[in-house]
């Protein structure tokens, strides 16, 4: 099955030799064809160029683009998209006056959501979770990671993992499952952490090992939740029984998870509000990708990622949505390159390559997704006519999507 696209006003992110992220100064070069064409084979992008080179195919299907952008589909590294339920109480809570904070010590936030998704059913919870992952496909979405973590029991997570290893079962999308256990005490434990850790450590990681529900391990640290000494003893585990450290830091404090982050060889850190300068000299020429969640920030209203800080001082930066019930209840990526443009000043061509090729590296997924490139999955964004890319973070609060390619194939 071959599919021609003609006519492409701008063919962006276009990489002939494959790279798996870009950094610091790197970041403002989103390579570009303008009047395109891009030939899918099956499921892969078999090739492109300037329509000047267009060669004599027999196409099944020829699609004009005139006027129209090519890129590839978003790379969304850090969600949350299996819950149950949502918590909109909190959300009026919060326009009341409580903080995030008083709103979870008071047993609320994450401790409500694991008591709404223990009583949920894994048929009920797959069902809610699959109208998540089928909205964010048709917003751009063609690779996502799936964190656990709102079950805090051994069932819980399971559960869990189980609705995220089905949803990949069932859909086109690339989909990379992270086991979130360490995600905040349960109330059963909450004068004996060192049991709930020792439940993580022993029993839940083992299990989740042994079934292969997990390619990640993550933990919460943060004041108040995970210690850097408990997130590193949880992170050893998880080395352990080959799941790799993508890790929640620096969304309140700054307590060295970053430190902790890089010594373990994470694949990510995430979140990252609250950045000193040795955060950010920490980063430094590690193989750690540094991931923003920008809606996080405006939702919360907390600070955002210092992102040209970041870049100056030469680090990647990749974008995801944290799409979760109680801090990001949003998983719109069109929205995060929008909001990292117009909060964090990324250029929008820093914010593309941060939504693309470092957000398929902050999921191991690099070498298929993010780029059009030769021999890369043919998962595409088309949009509708528009002046420029520039458009996309611009024209902030619109749907500039025309179809969505997963596999090679428009989504219905
Ligand atoms: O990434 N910060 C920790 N976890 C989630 C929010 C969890 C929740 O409030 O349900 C986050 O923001
Ligand atoms: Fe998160």
């Amino acid at each position: 099955m071959i599919t021609l696209i003609t006519n492409i006003q701008e063919l962006l992110q276009v990489r002939e030799t494959p790279i798996n992220k870009v950094s610091g100064s790197e970041m403002a070069n989103l390579p570009t064809i303008k009047n395109a064409f891009l030939i899918l084979k099956d499921n892969l992008i078999e090739d492109f160029g300037s329509m000047e080179n267009l060669p004599k195919i027999n196409a099944d299907t020829v699609i004009d683009a005139k006027g129209k952008v090519v890129l590839p589909s978003w790379c969304d590294s850090h969600t949350h998209i299996v819950y149950a339920g949502n918590r909109e109480q909190e959300f009026v809570d919060r326009i009341n006056g409580l903080s995030y904070e008083e709103i979870a010590n008071r047993g609320g936030g994450i401790l409500n959501s694991a008591k709404k998704l223990n009583e949920t059913s894994e048929e009920e919870l797959y069902n809610q979770s699959k109208i998540r992952l089928e909205e964010v496909m048709h917003l751009g979405t063609g690779a996502v990671e799936i964190k656990s973590g709102y079950g805090l029991t051994i069932e819980g997570e399971l559960k869990m993992l189980r609705v995220i290893k089905k949803l990949a079962e069932n859909y086109p999308i690339s989909i990379k499952a992270t086991f979130l256990g360490a995600h905040a005490f349960p109330t059963h434990y909450k004068e004996n952490k060192d049991g709930y850790i020792d439940e993580i450590i022993t029993k839940m990681i083992p299990e989740i090992a042994k079934n292969k529900l997990a390619d990640y391990i993550d933990v919460f640290c943060e004041s108040g939740y995970f210690s850097v000494e408990e997130t590193e003893k949880i992170m050893q585990t998880g080395i352990e029984f080959g799941l790799k450290p993508k890790i929640h830091v620096n969304q309140f404090n700054s307590i060295g998870g970053i430190q902790a982050g890089v010594k373990f060889k994470a694949l990510s850190v995430d979140h990252l509000e609250v950045m000193n300068p040795e955060d950010i000299q920490a980063l430094k020429e590690t193989e750690t990708m540094p991931v923003a969640l920008p809606s996080c920030s405006y939702f919360l209203s907390i600070p955002y990622t210092p992102a040209r800080e970041m870049i100056k001082a030469g680090l990647p930066l990749a974008l995801a949505t944290d799409f979760n019930p109680g801090s990001t209840p949003s998983g719109n990526m069109n929205f995060v390159v929008a909001t990292a443009c117009i909060k964090m000043k990324m250029t929008p061509e820093e914010a593309i390559n941060a939504a693309t090729i470092n957000g398929a590296y902050a999921m191991g997924l690099s070498e298929t997704h993010g780029s059009i490139t030769k021999g890369k999955k043919a998962n595409l964004i088309l949009t509708k006519p528009i002046s420029s890319y520039y458009q996309i973070p611009y024209a902030f609060g619109s749907n500039l999507i025309e179809s969505v390619f997963i596999e090679g194939k428009i989504l219905k």
